[in-house]
């Protein structure tokens, strides 16, 4: 069984989303172990993001998830990282296929709905960020 760390983005928690979203998850067989309602701000932001500081985008990333409150929710599952990535769906729009979260609940790049760590380290690592 593997950990991995979602987050239910501004926008979606806005939009009334969490509670389709967290359908899609239960269907899918992930098992949430532990949950959060928070607001990110600019010091978290910034931790949690490190690896897209430097990026042209983060301006717009840090103020978006700044905008409002976020859910984020530990995961379980078999090879849940890799899994929880391809029921979220593509970060471009277009790339989006129905019966991912994105597509159905995302809207934008950067206002997306969701956020999947992208490896079992990075897991680890945003777990202990927001759960710590
Ligand atoms: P997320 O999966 O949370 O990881 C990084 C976030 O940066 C991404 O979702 C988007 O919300 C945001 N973002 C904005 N612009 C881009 C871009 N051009 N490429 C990737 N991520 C972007």
């Amino acid at each position: 069984m593997q950990r991995t760390l979602m987050l239910i983005k501004p926008d979606a928690v806005k939009a009334k989303s969490a509670g389709g979203i967290i359908g899609m998850l239960e269907k899918a067989g992930f098992e949430i172990k532990a949950a959060k309602v928070f607001e990110f701000d600019a010091a978290l932001c910034q931790v949690f993001y490190k690896d897209h500081l430097a990026k042209e985008f983060f301006p717009r990333l840090e103020s978006f998830m700044c905008s409002g409150t976020s859910w984020a929710l530990i995961l379980e599952k078999e090879n849940a990282v890799c899994a929880l990535r391809e029921l979220m769906g593509d970060v471009m729009p277009e790339k989006r296929v129905p019966g991912t979260i994105r597509y159905h609940y995302g809207h934008g790049i950067t206002d997306n709905g969701v956020h999947g760590s992208d490896s079992l380290e990075n897991a680890e690592r945003e777990i202990a960020i927001i759960f710590r």
